[in-house]
């Protein structure tokens, strides 16, 4: 099969076309032909050996969203059949991805793909609508009226996030650094935006959450974003993180003097551990019902072939888009 792999970490030109054998489903996994994939950041961390504990053996066919077609069924699989239409997360990081004609992955990293959008846009999904679950529903709950601020408000993670938190109900403050970014923000649901770079954490809080706090903010961004969102939360609030920041150098002064709480996600855990994989096809389920009740949809900037890859990986890397930037398989 034709895939693009990295023999070494590198700039986005390293990808090279090559052409590796079929992989083979284990009893537990599954193989699906790949419509489609997605860039998340953790793919372009990995190609520039930023986490080298998550990179796939060289040569590395890396990317971690896919949406396909299942090819073969390992024999201890009941959830599906071959010819059904899938999304998952199976690989990417800790072992093989989705960048070639065929993955495998355990048959728990895989959902039925939604039914409402077309199967290749389902691959922009996986990575953030996981993630944005987790923060929203799994690290905190969200109720109806509950102030919640947003950050990264246009990225993969927060573009899903924003829709999340206004279908629970939650009055959405949404940050972004441009106007056409704020613009998406309040046509995915978020009641009010901000521009962080032009806007201090007080004046935001005093104009958006009555003075003492967000209930919770949602922060996929880290380093100064999540020291802000400590100034952001109310006294007993919370704060939900995607970012290492969290672990590595944070001040939990004001935690203790705000009785906060602090939650964070590595949504690819499951996959690295090779235990609880399970979770990601349950939570992908409940996500496709979203998408078909018309609560979440993804927005797709842009398209890329995968021969295209390093043009995309550059878009992503710049920052310059909004939502997700797919990758298709043509
Ligand atoms: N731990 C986990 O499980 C997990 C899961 C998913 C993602 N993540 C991490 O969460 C972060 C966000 O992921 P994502 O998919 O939302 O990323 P993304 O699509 O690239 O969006 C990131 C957003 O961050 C803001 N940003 C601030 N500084 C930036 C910079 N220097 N370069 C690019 N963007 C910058 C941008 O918004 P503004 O222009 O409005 O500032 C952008 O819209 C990444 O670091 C990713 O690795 C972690």
């Amino acid at each position: 099969m034709t895939a693009h792999v990295i023999e070494e970490y590198g700039d986005p030109d390293v990808f090279e076309r090559t052409t590796v054998e079929v992989p083979e489903p284990g009893p537990d996994e599954i193989r699906v032909a790949v419509e489609a994939s997605s860039l998340n950041p953790v793919d372009y961390k990995i190609r520039q050996g930023a986490l080298p504990d998550f990179a796939p053996e060289f040569p590395a066919r890396l990317h971690c969203d896919v949406a396909g077609v299942v090819d073969a069924v390992g024999e201890n699989v009941s959830a599906f059949d071959e010819g059904d239409e899938v999304y998952g997360m199976p690989g990417g990081a800790g072992r093989q991805g989705a960048l070639a004609d065929y993955v495998v992955g355990h048959a728990g990293t895989f959902a039925h793909a939604p039914e409402s959008i077309p199967l290749e846009d389902a691959a922009a999904l996986p990575v953030v609508a996981l993630t944005a679950w987790e923060m929203l529903a799994d690290k905190t709950s969200v109720d109806i009226g509950d102030e919640v601020l947003v950050y990264g408000a246009t990225g993969g993670v927060g573009h899903i996030g924003v829709q999340l938190a206004a279908w629970f109900g939650a009055d959405v403050t949404a940050t972004a650094s441009s106007e056409a970014k704020r613009d998406l923000a309040e046509e995915l649901g978020a009641d009010a935006t901000v521009d962080y770079t032009e806007t201090d954490v007080e004046a935001y809080v005093d104009e958006h959450a009555g003075g003492d706090g967000f209930d919770v903010v949602f922060d996929p961004i880290g380093d100064e974003h999540l020291e802000t969102a400590f100034e952001a939360v109310r006294p007993f609030g919370t704060v939900v993180t995607t970012e290492s920041s969290a672990a590595q150098d944070l001040d939990l002064a004001p935690m203790h003097a705000n009785s906060l709480e602090l939650g964070v996600v590595l949504v690819i855990l499951p996959v690295l551990l090779g235990d609880r994989q399970d979770r990601i096809g349950e939570e992908l389920a409940d996500i496709a019902a979203l998408v078909d009740d018309g609560a979440v949809e993804p927005v797709i900037d842009e398209r890329f072939a995968f021969d295209e890859v390093a043009e995309a990986h550059r878009l992503g890397e710049s920052g310059d888009f909004r939502g997700k930037l797919l990758l298709v398989n043509e």
